[in-house]
């Protein structure tokens, strides 16, 4: 089931605009977030420092959106470090759609410093700033990687272990702030844990891309797939329009017993490495038979990686209302155009 326009417009009591703050606007998550407020005529207060996003994602945004509905959105070059910036960008919002942070297990084992100021330091003036600006809603992004070295599979809410790595301890740390600031001062939130997001304008570059937009371009461009471990590692891949919903659902969410709580947002299917592979070569194959074609290596497996994800996302289901629309396949055949679009423009063309 896709979600529709009109259910989102529904969702917002039909025509209703709000005004919304979005950090990480410029990054993959935030960038669709974006979008999707524009696309439903809201006001959106945008910040992002571009440490990880980009201009031209935003101008994704734009063209998608077009001028007039680009023209809601007051975007701002700030950092979340910046506990001023924070305050000024939440003044008068309703809805905080906290997204800011530095990505990527490996990155938080080489620098645990910046990724601790950013997710850690910079979370925190965010969540003071919508506490003293009385927001209704604070949405924040979450992590799978909180369930740590927690063996048990599906992974449900309440039963997490120690985390694996430093960035695992600043998404930990944010649901623990959120938790006192709820009792200390009634500040309500709603944290939402990602499960291997993907989708379009997911960064394919750079040593801390996420896999699927790694391989995409490894199998596009003739590079050598590189597997982390022996490909039996599995994850729950969850396509960037359900993370878009569970945002969504949980801003407007009335129900008292579904605020201060965290939530799995995924899609309840397991997925190895492997056979990921070999979907991502299966939907190349009708335009691209070349990708079957890329070497693949098997290297070693990542220090902080967990060996097994999969989400029980029924309390998102009971509380939320959350509905995954797309499964790993329908989402990877959704993403696809746009790795062939921005790796093999002549083929787009021809293609797409
Ligand atoms: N993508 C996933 O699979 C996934 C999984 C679990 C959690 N998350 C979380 O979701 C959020 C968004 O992730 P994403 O995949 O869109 O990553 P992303 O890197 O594309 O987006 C993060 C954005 O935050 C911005 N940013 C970083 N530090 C900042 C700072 N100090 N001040 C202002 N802006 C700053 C970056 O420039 C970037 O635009 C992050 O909090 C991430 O930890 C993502």
């Amino acid at each position: 089931m896709q979600f529709t326009k009109s259910q989102y417009a529904r969702l917002l009591a039909e025509g209703a605009s709000h005004r919304w703050v979005v950090t990480g606007a410029a990054g993959f998550i935030g960038s669709h977030l974006v979008e999707t407020l524009l696309g439903l005529d809201q006001e959106v207060a945008a910040l992002d420092n571009f440490a990880t996003g980009s201009r031209a994602n935003l101008e994704h945004v734009r063209a998608a959106v077009g001028e007039q509905r680009w023209g809601r959105l007051r975007f701002v070059e700030a950092d979340i470090r910046d506990e001023r910036a924070c305050r000024e960008i939440c003044e008068g919002a309703q809805f905080v759609l906290h997204q800011a942070a530095l990505g990527s297990v490996p990155r938080s084992l080489a620098d645990p410093i910046t990724s601790n100021a950013a997710n850690v330091t910079g979370f925190l003036n965010m969540l003071v700033a919508a506490r003293d600006a009385k927001v209704t809603r604070f949405v924040y992004a979450a992590s799978s990687s909180t369930y740590g070295d927690h063996p048990a599979l599906p992974k449900v809410e309440e039963n997490i272990g120690n985390p694996l790595s430093p960035y695992a301890v600043t998404k930990l740390v944010n649901e623990l702030y959120a938790n006192v600031f709820a009792r200390s001062y009634a500040t309500p939130s709603i944290g939402l844990r990602y499960f291997n997001v993907f989708g379009p304008r997911q960064d394919p570059d750079g040593a801390y891309a996420a896999v699927i937009p790694k391989w995409a371009r490894a199998l596009l461009c003739g590079e050598e797939v590189v597997i982390n471990g022996d490909g039996e590692s599995s994850r729950d891949f969850c396509f960037i329009e359900n993370a878009v919903q569970a945002n969504l659902r949980a801003a407007l969410v009335t129900d008292p017993q579904a605020v201060n709580q965290v939530y799995n947002v995924a899609v309840g299917q397991q997925t190895s490495l492997n056979r990921l592979l070999a979907m991502m070569r299966e939907i190349l194959q009708g335009s691209y038979p070349q990708a079957a074609e890329v070497r693949v290596r098997y290297g070693d497996f990542r220090s902080g990686d967990v060996r097994h994800s999969l989400a029980d996302t029924s309390k998102a289901a009971r509380l939320l209302g959350y509905a995954p629309s797309h499964d790993i396949r329908a989402g990877l055949e959704q993403a696809m155009p746009w790795y062939i679009r921005r790796f093999q423009p002549a083929l787009a063309e021809k293609v797409i």
